[in-house]
């Protein structure tokens, strides 16, 4: 599990299936007294957030990705890696456990890495996101990525998204970090190619250079 993510949606030891159907639940409480006084009063004392207050049906929403506005229906229970990939077409992101426990669909939100299968997306809502697709800019590579590549730290390659957006939100953090910092906050990512030792080097390197 990653230790610093400070992702609200993701709760250790609970299943993506478990935690939408909890939700799904005061969703639907929600939708009953949208149009009421209780939600007024709800969202006066701060108790709803932008989730409970849509109708359970979705609603149209922009989202800022990569510093590029979408416009895009969104229901209450789909998450954020779920919009991505699907609506979105970013398919960079990728999905493994979609349970919090692999982190291949770490993207960062407003520089913080979050697990993207369960973050939901209209919590994403106001927010920056940035996606693997985001990170190079224009024809050229982000020092990251180059690094990865020079330093061979990934074989198939699944990982790899995550593991980049993991590290970039480390080097933006700490400039400086030493192969402690990086372990425990790379700790989420899980390579089943283990890939570990070349993965960290490469980190090292980018943030010296
Ligand atoms: S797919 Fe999201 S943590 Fe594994
Ligand atoms: S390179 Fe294959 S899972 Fe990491």
């Amino acid at each position: 599990m990653k230790k610093d993510k400070p992702d609200p949606n993701s709760v250790k030891g609970i299943s993506r299936r478990n935690f939408l159907k909890g939700f799904g639940i005061t969703t639907v409480g929600a939708a009953v007294f949208e149009s009421g006084q209780a939600t007024k009063n709800l969202k006066a004392a701060g108790l709803l957030n932008v989730s409970d207050s849509i109708p359970i049906e979705g609603a149209k929403m922009i989202l800022y990705v990569n510093s590029k506005e979408y416009s895009v229906h969104i229901k209450p229970k789909e998450t954020l890696a779920e919009v991505l990939r699907e609506k979105l077409e970013l398919t960079g992101t990728k999905t493994g456990c979609e349970r919090g426990s692999c982190g291949a669909c770490t993207v960062l939100i407003d520089d913080n890495p979050v697990n993207s299968c369960m973050f939901l997306a209209v919590d994403a809502v106001g927010k920056q996101i940035t996606t693997i697709e985001g990170v190079a800019s224009d024809e050229n590579l982000h020092i990251l990525q180059n690094e990865f590549i020079e330093n061979d730290a990934l074989q198939c390659g699944f990982c790899t998204p995550g593991m980049i957006m993991s590290s970039l939100a480390i080097i933006k953090k700490n400039p400086a970090p030493d192969d402690e910092y990086i372990r425990k906050n790379l700790s989420g990512n899980l390579c089943r190619c283990g890939t570990y030792p070349k993965v960290f080097q490469a980190v090292i390197k980018a943030a010296k250079g």
